[in-house]
């Protein structure tokens, strides 16, 4: 059992104790929570160190810990906040475009929704060593540079490509708010930014949070189709194409050889910049994953993003920027404005993990595991739901993306999916505009094993039998 889960655990157990007790009543000294609970002193501190943060407890040096005064909050002392209404009204921001209305799953469910690993897929181990080893160095604390650590700029640089060099580099706290920075530097609000479609819902959030006007571009099996994009730039004047060339989230296409270099000449005649989000590199399912689009770029069309988070954890908040000219003065200049810089222990941290040996052999047994769960899964949908249509079986990311047979929605599949007991991300959300057809996004890394995945097939399979999509 890890030491996380033995902490809740108590945690749970002192809950129950403390509402047998009333107010200013002592808790068991330590050494008796140690010998009642079976557990280690540092699960106790943790413990009550959880339940001392909610106000659940009070510690006092010296005496124990005692049962906190319960403060009781009537209707009436509830705040009136309906004013806030008014006040945001000036600033347009639709929060049910960032959120997707989550309700929580029944005791045991399983997840094919969300986009990173299942923890026994995150390379835990390592992740506590490299922040170990980071939390030692003597400047651990100090103040990082605006643009990030050199040797973190480096090794960014070094995975993009022989063409880029560290001060292309710019360290951001994951990819999420690096899209966001982005948005808001390049594009003023209001202006278009042209879009795969479908596209990261993240993205299009971002995009919207910007105030950016998203415009659809369509896909084939080969991505995005560069004779219309051209017709896109044309039609809306844009500046600014957001795309996934690799692993494409949510289809898992890749960019075709003969499309790289169309799609960087089309930006470029258009006066635009081309964001390459390549936040898959790391999730390929075993064979080559092809270059990063910024390699082929000579002008500065393409601005590239890249993260830490899908192969690692998603609390491993780093990523990079890579840009040059202008745009790069720029973004350095809104990271200032935003927050200076990004914290220095995380950035120690992802030096270290990153440096390591382990970090070469956790990538191998993730590409492993990850090929193995895709396979999985969509065997078992072909079995479970014959009369979906897997779109492709993806040589690398996290999700499959099917489409749903005629007549079916996305939304009301995946509640009867949950309420089955599989949490499933409906399609339409990832549509910069109308969606083409009903499509659900399966997410195969998030579930605890292959067995899971396997059983959450059949649990889709009666939910799309009792809602009638499951035949074609
Ligand atoms: C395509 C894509 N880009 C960027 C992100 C942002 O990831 P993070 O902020 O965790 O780095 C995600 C996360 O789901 C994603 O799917």
């Amino acid at each position: 059992m890890s030491d996380s889960s033995t902490s809740g655990e108590l945690v749970t157990s002192l809950r129950a104790l403390l509402a047998g007790l009333a107010p200013g009543d002592r808790l068991p000294s330590s050494r008796e929570l140690i010998q009642r609970y079976r557990v280690g002193p540092g699960t106790v501190s943790r413990a009550i160190a959880t339940l001392a943060a909610e106000g659940a407890v009070v510690t006092r040096p010296g005496s124990g810990t005692f049962v906190a005064p319960r403060v009781a909050r009537s209707q009436d002392d509830a705040p009136d906040t309906s004013w806030q209404a008014v006040a945001l009204a000036g600033r347009d921001f639709d929060p049910a475009h960032a959120v997707e209305a989550s309700h929580p799953l029944p005791e045991g469910g399983i997840t094919m929704a969300g986009g990173y690993l299942h923890e026994t897929l995150q390379p835990t181990r390592a992740l506590g060593a490299a922040l170990a080893r980071a939390a030692r160095r003597p400047d651990a604390w100090h103040r990082a540079p605006t643009a990030g650590l050199a040797p973190l700029r480096a090794i960014f640089a070094r995975q993009a490509g022989s063409t880029v060099s560290p001060e292309d580099v710019l360290v951001t706290g994951g990819g999420q708010g690096a899209l966001s920075m982005l948005f808001r530097a390049i594009a003023a609000p209001g202006s278009p930014i042209l879009m795969e479609s479908p596209t990261y819902a993240g993205a299009l959030a971002a995009a919207r949070a910007a105030g950016l006007r998203p415009v659809p571009v369509p896909m084939d099996e080969d991505g995005i189709r560069p004779e219309l994009l051209a017709d896109a730039f044309a039609m809306t004047g844009a500046r600014l194409l957001y795309c996934q060339p690799t692993f494409h989230n949510p289809t898992g296409t890749v960019l075709a050889p003969v499309r790289r270099g169309q799609i960087i000449d089309v930006a470029r005649a258009a006066g635009a910049f081309l964001i390459e989000d390549d936040f898959a590199r790391h999730l390929g399912h075993g064979r080559p994953v092809p270059p990063a689009l910024v390699t082929d770029d000579r002008h500065g069309t393409v601005v590239h993003l890249t993260s830490l988070t899908k192969p690692a954890s998603p609390s491993l908040r780093i990523g990079a920027v890579i840009a040059r000219g202008p745009v790069m003065r720029r973004l350095m200049g809104m990271r200032y404005v935003d927050d200076f810089f990004i914290a220095r222990p995380l950035q120690e941290a992802a030096v270290e993990l990153v440096s390591t040996p382990a970090w070469e052999r956790h990538l191998q047994a993730l590409s492993t595991a990850l090929r193995e769960r895709c396979a999985v899964l969509a065997e078992a949908l072909a079995r479970e739901v014959p009369g979906w249509t897997l779109t492709r079986v993806p040589a690398g990311g996290l999700h499959l993306w099917v489409q749903l047979p005629p007549g079916c929605h996305d939304s009301a599949m995946a509640d009867a999916a949950r309420a089955h007991g599989v949490a499933v991300n409906s399609g339409s959300r990832y549509f910069p505009a109308e969606p083409t057809d009903a499509y659900l996004r399966l997410g195969f890394a998030a579930a605890a094993s292959t067995a899971e995945l396997a059983e959450g097939a059949r649990c889709l399979g009666t939910a799309a039998r009792a809602v009638g999509c499951g035949t074609g």
